[in-house]
């Protein structure tokens, strides 16, 4: 073997990508209920929009982006889709219309972070942005969304954590507090914390260093820096999840690390998942449309990591990889044409079928035949082509008969396939 996947990437094998293609369909499904339409943006993006939409200073853009540098352009693979539907909203002048634009995604993004169980440097979101409200009714919408579509992906026993970090003033405000109240505790906060300090005080808020939390929990942060219109926003949030029936925690550490979010923020975690244990998030970001360029349109969103919903699911395949119903079996060169020719004209009435290419005799021939779990075995020999019919096995029921090669296709039929 001269070459393997990069680390922190994964081949998805025909066993399992059915099973992706089924999450993939249950959510394509959930997703046109609730009025969202699929947008596909490139994998490729500019470096700079990442830096301005998720923060120069986060862990993203610090630490974690593919860049490529070509010529004087710096592009980077996508770490997260967010910044980028924000920027085909504003490039194809979606605002212009008078309504909720509602997106979903599904497809690959790409961190370099160290890889472990559940983190990987290629993997998979699906999720959904809805830009144009701030009604607090759309994130409850949202949070409905995200874990109505872990269930249908068969999934339960997540936890949805919900917060507010409240506007853009509000978070600066906070922000400013914290770093009064954490500055003189510095030396007693991990290494991390410490660095964070600086660039990126909230994340010390949810660190799971058990020093620092003690320290947060110990200091009874309460929600005085959130303005009335934020309160009342989150109220509203809550109201609607209520509506919904959805059941989710609030907790006033939930912080995440990308700058563009304000107001609600969530994050649904499995404790099956161990230290990665977040199978996905979302919030609000109210600010992103202004910030690249456009309009002021409230937005939010979420995004589910599909590694991690299968790695909860524990994901032993639940059904078999489908095998084509027919399989033909020419015995030497001239049965081969033959059986080219059939097995089209079987395709082309709508039954699937496959052919057998290897070396071999009948026997084992046949042995593959049913490996492969083919309700159908067409068998053409030297004999078969002279009679112009072929072999017809029923390998469920162990019968076979003669049948004509332009009856085959309506015989497979006349049998219920
Ligand atoms: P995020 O929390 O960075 O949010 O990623 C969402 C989910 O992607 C995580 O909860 C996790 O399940 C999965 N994930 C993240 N990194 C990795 C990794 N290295 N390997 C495997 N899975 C991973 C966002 O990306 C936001 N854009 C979500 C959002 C949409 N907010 C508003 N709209």
């Amino acid at each position: 073997m001269l070459f393997r996947s990069p680390r922190g990437t994964k081949d998805i094998l025909p066993e399992e990508s059915f099973l992706w293609q089924e999450v993939e369909a249950a959510a394509r499904a959930a997703f046109a209920l609730s009025g969202f339409q699929e947008i596909r943006t490139p994998v490729l993006e500019e470096s700079k929009l990442f830096s301005r939409s998720l923060g120069d200073l986060t862990d993203i853009v610090q630490k974690q982006m593919f860049l490529i540098k070509k010529e004087t352009d710096t592009f980077v693979l996508r770490p997260e889709a967010t910044a980028a539907i924000v920027r085909a909203y504003l490039e194809n002048t979606l605002y212009s219309l008078s309504t909720v634009s509602k997106f979903y995604y599904i497809g690959p993004m790409f961190r370099a972070e160290r890889p472990q169980r559940g983190r990987l440097r290629q993997f998979h979101h699906i999720g959904a942005e809805a830009i144009g409200s701030y009604h607090p009714y759309l994130d409850a919408e949202i949070v409905s969304l995200a874990t109505g579509l872990l269930g249908k992906f068969g999934l339960s026993g997540f936890t949805t954590r919900l917060n507010t970090l409240g506007c853009l003033h509000d978070k600066k405000k906070f922000g400013l507090s914290l770093k009064e109240r954490l500055t003189p505790l510095k030396k007693s906060f991990c290494e991390d914390c410490q660095s964070r300090l600086g660039h990126n005080i909230f994340r010390l808020l949810d660190c799971k260093n058990s020093q620092c939390r003690q320290i947060i929990l110990s200091l009874n942060l309460g929600r005085g820096h959130l303005c009335g219109e934020c309160v009342a926003h989150f109220e509203g949030v809550q109201e609607g999840l209520a509506l919904l029936g959805v059941v989710t925690q609030v907790d006033p550490f939930l912080v995440r690390g990308l700058d563009y979010y304000t107001r609600t923020v969530f994050e649904i975690t499995h404790a099956a998942l161990g230290a990665q244990d977040a199978l996905g998030a979302g919030g609000r970001y109210d600010n992103l449309v202004e910030e690249l360029g456009g309009p002021a349109r409230g937005a939010c969103g979420f995004a589910l990591g599909v590694e991690r919903v299968f790695l909860a699911r524990g994901s032993a395949p639940a059904a078999p990889v489908p095998a084509a119903q027919c399989y033909v079996v020419p015995l030497g060169a001239a049965a081969l044409k033959k059986a080219l020719e059939t097995a089209e004209g079987v395709r082309a009435a709508g039954i699937s079928c496959d052919l057998d290419y290897l070396e071999g005799s009948l026997k084992a021939k046949l042995r593959r035949a049913d490996k492969t779990g083919a309700r159908w075995c067409f068998i053409i020999g030297d004999n078969e082509l002279a009679k112009g019919a072929g072999i017809l096995k029923d390998m469920k029921a162990g019968s076979q008969q003669e049948v004509a090669f332009d009856r085959l296709a309506p015989t497979i039929k006349g049998q219920g396939a």
